[in-house]
């Protein structure tokens, strides 16, 4: 069975992105299911239920969140009806949505996890005790479950990957925008990366329109961090293969479409 994961979509450039290149990477890989990151998907900060929709019709059957999960007030109005929207589980209790949501293809059920770091990020419940609870979870149903980790420090991610290595097929990092080469598979079955990059601006920094980050550097005063939108565009995302008789991972790629690295068929 092969996944496939798309980075970080951010605002429209990234929305842009998606709809061209996500018929094609349907066609070359033939992805039994398909997770977006849509944390920065509506202008860089959240995701509107609009653009929820657009991403299920483009063929996606999971989005997944992160930090940015409410910067969009309409988020409070469809996420207890977003059947295959999952924010990070480790929110404290009381929030609203879910971080474990199952898909089922073809007799074939898939977990799919969603969890945020602590390093560099607000204080939130223990990401490690919470996988624990969400493996024990999921494996009531299936041995086939993918973990989106939205975590700042690599030490972080990288111990989120050996603590479920063999419990979990496969550990994705998200949110520093920036696709990692340390792809692999650990020695139990997890397929893991660092971070898978984002999806969006290519000439911005993290996505957000270079002049705005400049200046904050510049002189610290507040500046409006809007996304790119006169320079080039990329996308980044992972395929992953899975044995489904067993969980085990095999292989996970890393795709990487942009003007340094282009799209070949
Ligand atoms: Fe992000
Ligand atoms: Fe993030």
């Amino acid at each position: 069975m092969k996944i496939l994961f798309i980075g970080d979509v951010f605002g429209s450039p990234g929305r842009d992105m998606v709809q061209e290149y996500l018929p094609k990477l349907k066609d070359k890989y033939k992805p039994n299911a398909i997770i977006i990151n849509g944390e920065n998907a509506a202008s860089g900060k959240g995701i509107t239920e609009k653009i929820y929709k657009q991403f299920m019709g483009l063929g996606a059957n999971v989005i997944t969140m992160g930090n940015h999960t409410w910067d969009k007030k309409d988020i409070f109005e469809f996420i207890d009806d977003a059947k295959n929207l999952i924010r990070p589980a480790n929110f404290p209790v009381g929030t609203p949505g879910k971080g474990l949501t199952f898909i089922n293809m073809n007799g074939t059920e898939l977990a799919i996890m969603n969890l945020q770091g602590r390093t560099f990020l607000p204080a939130i419940d223990d990401p490690f005790r919470k996988v624990d609870e969400l493996i024990k979870e999921a494996k009531k149903r299936t041995n086939i479950i993918f973990l989106d980790f939205h975590a700042e420090a690599t030490s972080e991610k990288q111990a989120m990957g050996w603590y479920v290595d063999g419990r979990v097929s496969a550990v994705v990092g998200t949110h520093t925008h920036t696709q990692t080469a340390d792809n692999r598979i650990l020695p139990s079955g997890t397929a893991y990366i660092t971070d898978v990059g984002m999806t969006g601006p290519y000439d911005g920094i993290l996505g957000v329109e270079r002049d705005a980050v400049i200046k904050k550097f510049l002189t610290s005063l507040p500046v409006r961090f809007e996304p790119d939108k006169e320079g080039r565009t990329q996308l980044n995302g992972v395929i992953v293969t899975i044995n489904e008789q067993n969980g085990r991972a095999t292989k996970i790629d890393r795709i990487m479409i942009n003007e340094d690295n282009p799209y070949l068929d």
